[in-house]
């Protein structure tokens, strides 16, 4: 017979336990106007793509892209010197105005769901669940940050001594540069210039050379919405030519990036070789991204987790899974059953609605990861024979995945459907430990029905999201604050509460009475 003791020690008793403490918790509300993560998650947009089926499928067939017009370096001085000229005037506006404008520009890209849908998918290569949630977020963002100007932006009182009034307020710095990826080319771009917007900044948006007219059409909406021309303008064109003019443009008093490691780095040289004020960087980065699956999880939650995590958008999010750490005792179990799961997507044509894994966003991204295949194919051992990847339409790879003798093998992100595997056994916190080491710090994924082995490894994880017994992507604007640390980024979090004061200048105002 089993004793209770034994019974409560059991892991299928703790995530009892725990999920009844769960249920008892008063449920947060959420933030007023945001999808939300009900409607975020994977069945909910199966659903809204079902039942958009015919406007987005319209919306495709009509879609006309004409090309967008490319700035040159030699433009940037001017071009910050018109968001200098207009800085005073959007920065003095009352903070329900400018979160107004968002308003408005949240509401203008809802109405537009199904074009912006096709857009995504033309441009971006986006299938359409993805493409759906990626509007979802840019709306999220743009009337997140507008209630969270209205909320932070007010003069606060403080205390003090008698016959002295301070007062502590947050106002715009000036023009900000907002340098943003090709891989949520609407969603990162929006969350970016919104936030800048908000604080009372003029912006510079300078978007990915792969998706300049997802970036066009943003801005057509925030100008139609109430935001001044030069107050706001889109700058096309190489990274290392426009994006860098602007960077050392005199007069930017900061700079908003979401891209490579590598890239964030030379904008930080760039920055600190410069004259005159000390501009600061915001950087979101990549990642080496970890799932730590001990004996007691569930082989077929973590086989749906890790497909979602790994494979979903083509594998081309920051927040992807890249690494997955498995105790030898389920190991097997588990590699059969992701290389089953699969092995059931369908990869091509992100046009087609049963598209689950679309092409690479470009021939240089589809080479570079050919290269990294080659590599990976010498030096592990493939563990998921691929599906045959279609012809047409180009830069389609399926999902393929390789097992790695130790966690330190893997040493960069490789942006694209790849997962390496890793058995290990003895001390979880040790794994964690390598990972750390790793230097990379944005999601974690910890999968176990140890309650308490998973707040362990929470705890002594060095990333900035971490995800227990769920897929490890789809962060949600003001529910789950993302962004991460060490080689993956300077913080703050977008969708966070202490997003927007980073956009500010914060002054003290001391009044003797
Ligand atoms: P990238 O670094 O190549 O480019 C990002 C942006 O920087 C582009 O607009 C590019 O034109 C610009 N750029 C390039 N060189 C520049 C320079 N010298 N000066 C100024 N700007 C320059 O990144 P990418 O390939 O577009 O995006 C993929 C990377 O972004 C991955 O590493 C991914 O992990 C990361 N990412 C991070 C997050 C996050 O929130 N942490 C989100 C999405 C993507
Ligand atoms: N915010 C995006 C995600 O969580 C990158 O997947």
């Amino acid at each position: 017979s089993v004793g209770l003791d034994q019974l409560l020690a059991s892991p299928l008793a703790q995530a009892r336990a725990s999920l009844a403490r769960l249920a008892q918790q008063p449920a947060l509300p959420l933030p007023a106007g945001l999808y939300g993560p009900g409607r975020r998650n994977s069945a909910g947009l199966d659903l809204a793509v079902a039942a958009m089926r015919a406007p987005l499928l319209a919306a495709h067939a009509q879609l006309r892209v004409p090309p967008v017009a490319q700035a040159q370096a030699g433009e940037a001085p001017a071009a910050v010197a018109r968001a200098a000229a207009a800085f005073p005037a959007w920065d003095a506006r009352p903070v329900a105005e400018r979160a107004q404008a968002l308003r408005r520009a949240a509401d203008a890209m809802e109405a537009r769901m199904a074009p912006l849908c096709a857009l995504l998918v033309a441009e971006g290569r986006k299938t359409w669940g993805d493409a759906v949630a990626e509007v979802r977020e840019a709306v999220d963002f743009l009337r997140y940050y507008a209630g969270e100007a209205e909320r932070v932006m007010q003069p606060a009182l403080l205390p003090g001594p008698t016959g002295e009034r301070n007062e502590l307020r947050l106002a715009g710095r000036g023009p900000w540069v907002c340098i943003s990826p090709w891989n949520f080319p609407l969603a990162i771009f929006t969350g970016q210039v919104a936030a800048a917007l908000a604080a009372g900044n003029t912006v510079l948006a300078k978007p990915a050379e792969q998706t300049p007219a997802v970036a066009r059409e943003a801005v057509r909406l925030l100008h139609e919405a109430g935001v001044p021309p030069d107050a706001l303008q889109l700058l096309h064109g190489p990274g290392e030519t426009v994006g860098a003019a602007l960077v050392a443009a005199p007069g930017v008093a900061g700079v908003v990036f979401t891209g490579s490691t590598q890239v964030a780095r030379l904008i930080q040289r760039a920055l600190a070789a410069k004259d005159g004020a000390i501009v600061p960087l915001i950087a979101e980065t990549g990642g080496i991204n970890a799932m730590l699956v001990d004996s007691t999880a569930l082989p077929e939650q973590v086989a749906d987790a890790v497909v979602q995590s790994a494979f979903r958008s083509a594998g081309q999010r920051c927040s992807a899974l890249r690494l997955l750490c498995v105790h030898e005792g389920i190991a097997d179990a588990v590699i059969e059953m992701v290389a089953g799961a699969a092995r059931e997507l369908t990869v091509g044509d992100p046009a087609l609605l049963s598209t689950d894994v679309g092409p690479v966003i470009d021939a240089q991204a589809f080479a570079g990861l050919q290269g990294e295949l080659q590599r990976l194919r010498q030096t592990a051992r493939a563990v998921l024979a691929p599906a045959e990847a279609p012809a047409a339409p180009p830069h389609c790879i399926a999902p393929q995945a390789f097992e790695v003798e130790r966690v330190t093998d893997v040493q960069r992100e490789i942006f694209g459907p790849v997962l390496h595997i890793a058995r290990w056994s003895g001390d979880p916190q040790a794994v964690v430990e390598q990972v750390n080491a790793l230097g990379y710090g944005l999601t974690l994924g910890i999968q176990t029905r140890i309650d308490s082995r998973a707040q362990a490894l929470a705890a002594r994880a060095r990333v900035g999201n971490v995800y227990v017994n769920r897929n490890m992507i789809g962060a949600v604007v003001g529910v789950q604050p993302f962004g991460g640390e060490g080689l993956s980024g300077t913080g703050p979090k977008a969708g966070g509460p202490h997003y927007l004061p980073r956009f500010c200048a914060e002054r003290t105002l001391t009044v003797n009475t």
